[in-house]
């Protein structure tokens, strides 16, 4: 719906062909920030292949663009296996599962987006999948149908998703490993954006960088657009390197301010502010105010403005915190009365 926006959609990523894969780290070594998770998928990474064993189960869940695709493709890469992909959604009936199981090969990953989304049927087929490397199929119908267990070889699934909560207990329990990915550190954000310059061949400044992390969100991907978008800027404007100052212009024309906050953002909390009185609201309710996706606000905008302290959780409803007035410089009198 909103052309501008920059916050990550994979609607807008299919718009621009694709993530772009040149970018993508393809080794942990590579990979930036997640420290914790990076040692542990280290560890359980060796230990599998010293026993060559097919890794466990791993479950990554945190908001969108910090990294869960790129660390199941990691996690093939270093176990020197396929890597086979497909989401929730996509797997309409359970047949199409069992069509995938079957033609995996030993030790393969199968990484599932959105794990969230899988049917409740499919989800039935996955359980002895994961657990004993079996399916059991149906041959036949009506009374002459009957149930035949097929083996299947060692496989690791990675599962990803937005919302672990939204995971049913028997397949969440199916997970040897769980990882949550965390907003990044500005340090991890600057150093993605001037790994990115190179790998784009573009010149920038520490200070550039540093912006435009401050302005990400906490998001790798976020950090990645914004440093595409600054670089068009800067090509327009025929500067040989990103520098501050290009790159603060750049963001300005972007709307997105000081804290990485756009225009739908704004309006979130202004709406709240101005209707509501600051809340307390329901998700819903924000949902219907800036005319987005109940799902959309809580995977994608309030995340961050949580992280931030700029919306608190009330057991009766999200309330916009003081540091949000203070940041727009709006007074509580004033919008309370109006
Ligand atoms: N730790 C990281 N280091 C460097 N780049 C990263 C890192 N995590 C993510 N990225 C980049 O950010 C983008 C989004 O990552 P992705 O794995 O698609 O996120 P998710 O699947 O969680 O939405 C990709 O282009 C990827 O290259
Ligand atoms: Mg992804």
């Amino acid at each position: 719906m909103d052309e501008e926006r920059l916050i990550s959609q994979e609607r807008l990523l299919e718009d621009e062909g694709g993530e772009d894969e040149s970018i993508r780290p393809l080794s942990l070594q590579r990979y930036i920030g997640q420290e914790q998770v990076k040692r542990n998928l280290h560890v359980f990474i060796e230990a599998a292949k010293m026993r060559e064993e097919s890794l466990d189960h791993v479950l990554l869940y945190g908001p969108p663009g910090l990294g869960k695709t790129t660390l199941a493709m990691i996690v093939a890469h270093e176990m020197n296996v396929n890597l086979r992909t497909t989401s929730g959604p996509a797997i309409e009936r359970p047949g199409d599962l069992a069509t995938i199981l079957t033609t995996l090969e030993p030790g393969d990953v199968l990484f599932i987006d959105e794990v969230h989304r899988l049917q409740r049927s499919v989800e039935e087929v996955l359980y002895p999948a994961m657990e004993d490397f079996s399916i059991d199929i149906v041959i036949g119908q009506g009374s002459g149908a009957k149930s035949v267990r097929l083996d299947l070889p060692p496989f690791t699934l990675v599962g990803a998703t937005t919302r672990a909560g939204l995971l049913s207990a028997p397949l969440r329990d199916r997970f040897g490993v769980m990882s949550r990915l965390d907003f990044y550190k500005l340090e991890e954000l600057a150093a993605i954006v001037l790994r990115t310059s190179e790998l784009l061949g573009v010149d920038i400044e520490d200070e550039a960088a540093d912006e435009i992390a401050r302005r990400a969100r906490g998001t790798p991907r976020i950090a990645n657009r914004l440093l595409r978008r600054v670089r068009d800027f800067a090509q327009v404007n025929r500067a040989a390197s990103i520098t501050l100052n290009e790159a603060e212009k750049a963001l300005e024309h972007l709307q997105v301010d000081r804290l990485g906050l756009d225009h739908i953002d704004h309006r979130l909390l202004q709406t709240l502010v101005e209707k509501f009185t600051g809340g307390p609201v329901g998700i819903d309710t924000m949902a219907a105010v800036v005319g987005e996706e109940a799902e959309t606000i809580e995977d994608v905008y309030e995340p961050y403005l949580l992280q931030i302290g700029f919306l608190q959780r009330t057991p009766r409803g999200r309330v916009v915190a003081p540091s949000a007035y203070d940041h727009f410089g709006w007074t509580r009198a004033e919008h309370s009365n109006g």
